[in-house]
C-alpha cells in the first residue's frame, strides 16, 4: 500500500524519552506499538487509534517472547529499544555492588541486543534497529569521568551492537546507536540542557532521515556522528 503509514515499536516507553518518542511519532502519522513494564499513566493518557500498547519487560526472556509471539505477523519500519537503567551512576565503580552493576550491564547492554536478535524478523524491508546509547558510552569523549559503570554499560551496548550489525549485514536492516541528548528525565534529572520535546523532535528527524539506510551509526539527536 503505497500510503500505509509507517509503523514503530517503542520498547520502554512509559515515561521520559521513550513516552516523548510515541508522542512525536503519532503526530508525525505513524502507527506506534509501546512497550511499558506496568501500567503507565502517560500511555494510557494518549487517546489514539493508531496506538497499540504492550507489556514487556527487557531482562525477562519469557517476557520477550510473549511479547514476540503476540505480535507475530506485524511488521515495523522502526524498533527503537529505549529502556535503560542508571542505579547508582553516581558512585565509583568500586563503590557499586557487584550484583548492582552487572544488573546495569544487563539492562543496558546485555537485553537490548538480545531483544534486537528476536525481533529483527518483525522489521520491514528497508527497516531501522534502534538503541538508546548515550554520548558516555563514547570511550574517545570520555575526559570528564563519572558516571563509571553507566558509561561501561552504553560504551558495550555500542560493541555489542556493532558486533551484531556486522553479523547481521546482509540482511536489509540498518542499526542506530542513539544519543538523545541531557535531557530532562527522571534520569536525567531536571539540571539537564533539553527539554523532552526537543530531544524526541531530534531524534524523530534524525531517524526519518536514516530511513533505507544501509550500515550501523553513533549518533546524537542533532543526526550528528559520535565518536566511538
Ligand atoms: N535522560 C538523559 O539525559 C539520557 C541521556 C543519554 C541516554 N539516555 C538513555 O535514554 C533511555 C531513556 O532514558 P530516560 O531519560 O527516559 O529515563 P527514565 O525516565 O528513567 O525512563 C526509563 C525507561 O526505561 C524503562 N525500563 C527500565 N528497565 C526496563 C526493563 N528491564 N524493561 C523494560 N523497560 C525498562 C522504564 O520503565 P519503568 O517505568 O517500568 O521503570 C522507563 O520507561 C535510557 O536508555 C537512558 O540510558 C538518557
Amino acid at each position: 500500500m503505497a500510503n500505509a503509514p509507517k509503523s514503530a515499536l517503542i520498547v520502554g516507553a512509559s515515561r521520559g524519552l521513550g513516552l516523548g518518542l510515541v508522542e512525536t511519532f503519532l503526530q508525525r502519522g505513524w502507527s506506534v506499538t509501546a512497550t511499558q513494564r506496568s501500567p503507565s499513566k502517560g500511555l494510557s493518557a494518549i487517546a489514539s487509534d493508531a496506538l497499540d500498547v504492550e507489556t514487556a519487560d527487557i531482562d525477562d526472556d519469557a517476557s520477550v517472547a510473549a511479547l514476540h509471539d503476540r505480535l507475530s505477523g506485524r511488521h515495523f519500519d522502526l524498533v527503537f529499544v529505549v529502556a535503560g537503567v542508571a542505579t547508582q551512576a553516581h558512585d565509583p565503580l568500586h563503590e557499586v555492588p557487584r550484583e548492582v552493576a552487572a544488573q546495569v550491564y544487563l539492562t543496558n547492554a546485555i537485553s537490548p541486543v538480545r531483544f534486537a536478535e528476536t525481533f529483527r524478523d518483525t522489521l520491514a524491508p528497508g527497516g531501522l534497529l534502534a538503541f538508546m546509547s548515550s554520548v558516555l558510552g563514547s570511550v574517545a569523549l570520555n575526559e570528564s569521568g563519572g558516571w563509571e559503570n553507566y558509561r561501561a554499560s552504553k560504551a558495550a551496548l555500542n560493541t555489542l551492537v556493532r558486533s551484531f550489525a556486522l553479523r547481521h549485514a546482509e540482511d536489509g536492516f540498518a542499526t542506530v546507536l542513539m544519543h538523545p541528548g541531557w535531557v530532562r528525565t527522571e534520569m536525567g534529572g531536571q539540571e539537564a540542557d533539553l527539554d523532552i520535546a526537543t530531544s524526541v523532535t531530534g531524534m524523530a528527524d534524525a531517524i526519518e532521515a536514516r530511513l533505507g539506510q544501509g550500515g550501523c551509526v553513533y549518533i546524537d539527536y542533532k543526526g550528528e556522528t559520535l565518536a566511538w
